[in-house]
């Protein structure tokens, strides 16, 4: 029997990287040392006494629902957190629990797009975004990045010349996966200028807020007029390596927050109880871990920032945070004669065991792209292996 679906159900996207996790778990299973670069996931097990709050929330008879919009304790303490961090003041009201950062992409898109409205995105970009806009029958426009000498910065103007009276939000990745790149006080301040005078709101995905190796981290909220116009997504999967609990928040002006909080109502009803109480303790406890795993990613990326730029035609800076490289492969693809990127990471996970994704996997290439890129996490990877990994690559590239 033929399943009719319903029509939505085709408007749904994917994360295409899942993709390439699978191809090299099959190579792998043939008895390739695979070096996982694709995986966007920590291989840092979650910090004890955060695993411990959890185990005794159990133990305490946490088990059963709780509040919709999160346990208050929680969203107490992550107001409190952000408050400072952002320099805010917040309370409970401006926050709502959700099962990861991921979920907030949808609920913030459905409490704020009509059909037909225009939201601008990154492209390269999260997936997801351009999936829940499509599902919910916006019109998406991709804006994309410019290489620098030291990273990428928005392409301000493609932003700008793409505003029209129907542009109601703009999803903004500071601390951006793919590309790291990270705006500097200029770049945040005209495009904070751009959502107050085109009167646009935003979704601030702050996923990567922590993950920095320089500086501290620095939101779009902070500018006048803001704060009551967006809504960060906050998660607890990279900071405290706690990308399975799935344990995030939306944090905003309290009519959207009291807006997602009911599409918790319809889909989770609240997100797991003894989950919350470990995030208490993340937030609350100690952030030796946190610093530790800073150390450790920091480690492998000028390892493989090192490995990679004495590759023939490859070239790529050292960000400043995520965890995530975007080398420029151009030069290397035209001196092995291909001009397609999947061919290209397929020729080099068969020849190196080296898995990784390509800036096709993060939205379609952009009208008038000429340059090719590739994108290496080094999350899940030690750093003896990519060592190992990026110096067969090397031998293949010269
Ligand atoms: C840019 C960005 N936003 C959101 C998320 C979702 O995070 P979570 O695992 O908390 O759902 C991710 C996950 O990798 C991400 O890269």
């Amino acid at each position: 029997m033929s399943i009719s679906f319903a029509e939505r159900t085709k408007r749904l996207g994917t994360e295409t990287a899942f993709a390439v996790g699978a191809e090299a778990a099959q190579l792998a299973s043939t008895g390739v040392k695979v070096f996982p670069f694709h995986l966007g996931d920590l291989n840092i097990p979650t910090p004890e006494h955060i695993a411990e709050a959890s185990s005794r929330a159990i133990k305490d008879g946490k088990t059963g629902y709780c509040p919709t919009p999160g346990i208050l304790p929680l969203r107490e303490a992550l107001a409190a957190d952000i408050s400072k961090s952002r320099n805010l003041d917040l309370t409970a009201d401006n926050v709502s629990i959700q099962t990861g950062g991921k979920p907030v992409i949808g609920k913030f898109i459905m409490s704020l797009m009509n059909p037909g409205d225009e939201v601008l995105y990154p492209n390269p970009g999260y997936p997801i975004y351009e999936s829940m806009i499509n599902f919910n029958e916006g019109i998406g426009k991709p804006y994309g990045f410019i290489e620098t000498a030291t990273g990428f910065a928005l392409d301000m103007d493609a932003i700008e010349r793409q505003i029209t009276p129907r542009t109601k939000l703009l999803i903004y990745n500071n601390y951006h996966n793919p590309t790291s790149a990270e705006s500097d006080e200029n770049e945040m301040e005209k495009l904070a200028d751009i959502c107050v005078k085109n009167d646009l709101y935003v979704l601030s995905d702050e996923a990567y807020f922590d993950m920095l190796y320089e500086g501290t981290g620095k939101s779009i909220t902070r500018f006048p007029g803001l704060f009551e116009r967006t809504v960060i997504l906050y998660t607890f999967s990279k900071k405290f390596a706690m990308t399975g609990w799935r344990l995030g928040a939306a944090i905003g002006p309290k009519p959207i927050i009291d807006a997602i909080s009911l599409f918790n109502v319809n889909d989770e009803s609240c997100t797991n109880n003894f989950v919350q109480w470990a995030g208490l303790a993340a937030i609350t406890g100690s952030l030796e871990p946190y610093k530790k795993m800073i150390g450790i990613l920091r480690e492998r990326r000028d390892a493989a920032v090192e490995m990679l730029n004495k590759m023939n035609g490859v070239s790529v800076s050292t960000p400043d945070s995520t965890f995530y490289l975007f080398p420029n492969v151009t030069k290397a693809m035209q001196n092995m004669g291909l001009s397609d990127v999947e061919e290209f990471r397929k020729f080099i996970l068969y020849k190196t065991g080296v898995s990784f994704t390509t800036r096709d996997h993060f939205g379609t290439p952009l009208p008038g792209e000429t340059q090719k890129y590739i994108r290496l996490a080094y999350s899940g990877i030690n750093t003896p292996e990519i060592i190992e990994g990026l110096g067969k690559m090397k031998e293949l590239l010269g």
